[in-house]
């Protein structure tokens, strides 16, 4: 397989417009959309090939509210960290969860059968990187779908487990938001369009 220009132009404009989406349609994702969207995420890489995600689709309306209580406590708890700039930070719209169609609480499996530990012996964190890939995997297939998907952290972990009654051998790893954005209309992050933090370019040092 080679590719050719014009799909490099396609996955440039793919990356350079994918957002952090927070703002949703209510209008609910189609099934065989959600079900192109979960095999690729499977094509993402993991650590000896173990696929660690344990994807929860949450549907129900109570555990739904749950998850939102449980943003806003932790939210509350976030915005006590900051003192000259609580006002700006409680202004930020950090999550779609009242409104985003599509929820999925992602976690990671800590000890996974597949792959017999290859690969992450000395380097236990590769699962949750594993993890991470797959959910940027779900991100891009998302976007390449005119889909926005908002990633949420603002979560306690450990509360997360109890609500979703997960395995003593899972960690939460996020907990995502997807639906149709509002608005696709502004390639700049949400947060350096309102001054929060502006995109710097990373460091790449040669040593
Ligand atoms: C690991 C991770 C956790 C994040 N958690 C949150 C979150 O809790 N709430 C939120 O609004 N955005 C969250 N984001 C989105 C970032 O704020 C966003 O990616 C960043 O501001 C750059 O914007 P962009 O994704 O639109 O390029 C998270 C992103 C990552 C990668």
């Amino acid at each position: 397989m080679q590719f050719t220009p014009p799909d490099r132009e396609v996955f440039h404009r793919l990356l350079a417009w994918r957002r952090d989406v927070r703002e949703f349609r209510t209008d609910p994702v189609p099934e065989d959309l959600i079900a192109r969207l979960h095999e690729a995420m499977d094509l993402s890489p993991s650590v000896g090939n173990s696929r660690p995600w344990r994807v929860i689709r949450v549907e129900h309306a109570a555990l739904r509210a749950q998850v939102r209580q449980q943003f806003e406590t932790t939210n509350l708890a976030a915005a006590a960290a900051y003192d000259e700039r609580r006002a700006e930070y409680e202004r930020l719209v950090l999550a779609g969860l009242d409104s985003a169609p599509l929820q999925l609480a992602v976690f990671t499996a800590l000890d996974p059968e597949e792959g017999d530990g290859l690969g992450r012996q000395s380097m236990p964190e590769t699962l949750g990187q594993s993890t991470a890939m797959a959910i940027y995997t779900l991100w891009l297939a998302a976007r390449a779908e005119n889909l926005g998907l908002g990633m949420v952290s603002i979560l306690d972990p450990e509360a997360m487990t109890r609500l979703f009654a997960a395995p003593a051998d899972w960690h939460f790893s996020a907990y995502l938001c997807l639906g149709y954005p509002l608005r696709a209309d502004d390639d700049t992050p949400l947060l350096h369009r309102v001054d929060w933090q502006e995109n710097t370019a990373s460091t790449w040092e040669t040593r």
